[in-house]
């Protein structure tokens, strides 16, 4: 259904109704279930767009390198332009977070501008003048982790048909303590031996996703090594029985999308891929599936639905994709880095990867860094060296020689931590202790003078602005939340304040269906424990000592 919505889409711009009830004839399916599904996704429009849509990101890292400033210098300069014009409003991550601010304009995404740059751009456009376009560099560099050194030689799924070891390469993948790498560390070897031995058609799926603010590392990945995600995804196959692979990309990413179909056409023409793999009796298929958009749709069981061509909802668990995956199948649901990491595992070995760690930590982790640094931008790094290593030495320090406030281990769904705690370890057992997550390793940098409350504010806002609205604590609660802090920030606050941010904490976490509503209190859970005198100058005097807060109308 989603290709017939995006050819309607490509044609008039939007969808029409006349189109869906079409559609509805065509496919046979009610054309309730398709306006249900198309409104859902953001990235289809039931209504003629204006003729430029401009849309500024509004997430964390943005935030912090000045879209604000970009946006409202928008907002004024087409103050009063009709609707039919030009509109601009807030978009979430666009997964640019290193060139922030990050804007886009017609679908088209633009990134590090100052807010004069952007102004300019969109006032040219709107004369007459052609969006400029998008320049794309390329350094590539050599990375440690791969084998290869960027040609892709497939040697691991080579050396797999050849022994048929598939248990041994589970034991190599379980000894090698690989955890998945997209947020909730699940043992990998686990995974695949729990699909490996599910009866059934199987299926292997590479969330690519990455839809969380300061989340960067599986484009980078995509870019320099699709080989290595490629064997991964074969490697899965090959030791679950499993015949097809499904990358699920999220549709901003053109680039690391077309990186990977080249490679893909390679595989294919050189029998890598296809009805024999290097001539054995096994096959793989695999071929790429453009997300319609949401951060949700990076929710594992959420990402199944919208291969079904449903909404993108979360299912409840149990059971796990492992039994129950796509089309009600074993599936084998594993991040780009997870499957770029078993890849290289798989081929040189347990004491290879343990090896690559630091302070008794094994392997290695692609960490982006953004926000107030000198350098953002994607870093392959020993996993066991601290943030303070990953901000002043990877990232060249905090922008502006200021001094560091916080850091957001992994987007806001780790909350934030004060720079008191920088040395900690890059480590998942280390982090957790200090009640936070290495997660998908997007740090996230704040430099002295911003204020905690905005910085939690913002990432509470992103997870209502994210919520599938499927359960009612998340729905509710996140915008019961956002209100309440909002409140906060401009004067408005009462004595039970406190105490029904206890009992909205308490209801997300246990009631909602998923990660996210699960996760939302963080950011401001993590404010009131480590930046208590900032929520009490709040609250209590009714002062930002950053000078960020109270310019709205109470
Ligand atoms: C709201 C939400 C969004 C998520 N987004 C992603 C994502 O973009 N990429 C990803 O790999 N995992 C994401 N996850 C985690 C997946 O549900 C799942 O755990 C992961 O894909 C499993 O792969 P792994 O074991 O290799 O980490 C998300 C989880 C939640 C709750
Ligand atoms: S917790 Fe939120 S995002 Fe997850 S299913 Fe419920 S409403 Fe949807
Ligand atoms: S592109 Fe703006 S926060 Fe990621």
């Amino acid at each position: 259904m989603f290709e017939e919505l995006r050819a309607i889409q490509r044609r008039f711009g939007y969808l029409p109704a006349d189109q869906l009830y079409d559609l509805s004839a065509k496919l046979k399916i009610p054309v309730n279930q398709i306006h249900s599904v198309a409104s859902f996704y953001p990235h289809f429009n039931l209504a003629p767009p204006p003729k430029f849509d401009v849309r500024v990101c509004a997430d964390m890292s943005c935030h912090l390198r000045g879209a604000c400033e970009l946006r409202e210098g928008l907002k004024q300069a087409f103050q009063g332009a009709p609707e039919t014009e030009i509109s601009i409003r807030d978009a979430s991550c666009f997964g640019r977070c290193d060139a922030a601010p990050v804007i886009s304009v017609n679908d088209t995404i633009y990134s590090g501008l100052t807010p004069e740059q952007g102004m300019g751009m969109v006032r040219a456009a709107t004369s007459g003048q052609p969006l400029p376009p998008v320049l794309r560099e390329h350094n590539r560099q050599a990375l440690s982790t791969d084998p290869y050194r960027g040609a892709g030689e497939y040697l691991g799924v080579r050396y797999l048909l050849e022994s048929q070891d598939f248990s041994g390469a589970i034991a190599i993948l379980k000894a090698s303590g690989l955890k998945g790498l997209g947020g909730a560390g699940f043992p990998t070897g686990l995974k695949w031996e729990i699909v490996r031995n599910a009866p059934g058609q199987k299926y292997i799926v590479c969330n690519a996703d990455e839809s969380e603010p300061g989340t960067i590392k599986d484009r980078f990945i995509m870019e320099h090594m699709p080989h290595l995600v490629i064997e991964g995804m074969i490697l899965a196959g090959l030791v679950t029985g499993a015949k097809t692979g499904i990358i699920y990309i999220r549709h901003e990413y053109d680039e690391p999308k077309e990186v990977l179909q080249r490679e893909i056409d390679r595989c294919y023409a050189n029998g890598v891929l296809g009805p024999q793999v290097f001539g054995s009796q096994s096959p793989f298929n695999l071929s790429i599936f453009v997300s319609p958009g949401g951060y949700i749709c990076g929710e594992e069981s959420a990402l199944l639905e919208a291969l079904e061509g449903r909404r993108a909802e979360p299912r409840n668990k149990p059971p796990f994709p492992g039994t129950n995956g796509l089309y009600n199948m074993p599936t084998v649901i594993n991040n780009v880095e997870t499957f770029t990491f078993a890849a290289a595992i798989l081929l040189r070995g347990v004491d290879w990867y343990k090896s690559q760690g630091r302070n008794g930590m094994a392997g290695l982790k692609f960490v982006g860094i953004s926000g107030d640094v000198e350098r953002p931008g994607v870093f392959e790094v020993p996993m066991g060296i601290s943030y303070s290593e990953l901000i002043y030495r990877y990232a060249r320090g905090v922008s502006g020689n200021r001094r560091l406030l916080a850091f957001a281990p992994s987007g806001p769904s780790s909350g934030y931590l004060p720079a008191e705690m920088v040395n900690l370890a890059l480590d998942f057992n280390a982090v957790a202790a200090a009640g936070s997550m290495v997660g998908s390793g997007a740090v996230v940098v704040c430099a002295e003078g911003r204020c905690m409350l905005d910085m939690a504010l913002n990432a509470v806002r992103f997870f209502r602005n994210e919520s599938c609205g499927k359960c009612v604590p998340c729905r509710v609660g996140s915008q019961k939340l956002v209100s309440l802090l909002t409140n906060w920030t401009i004067g408005r606050s009462s004595a039970s304040d406190r105490q029904t941010l206890e009992d909205l904490f308490q209801a997300t976490r246990m009631a909602s269906i998923c990660g996210l509503g699960q996760i939302m209190h963080a950011p401001i859970a993590s404010v009131i424990k480590h930046f208590p005198d900032v929520i009490e100058e709040h609250l209590g005097r009714r002062q930002c000592s950053a000078g960020v807060c109270f310019r709205g109308q109470a």
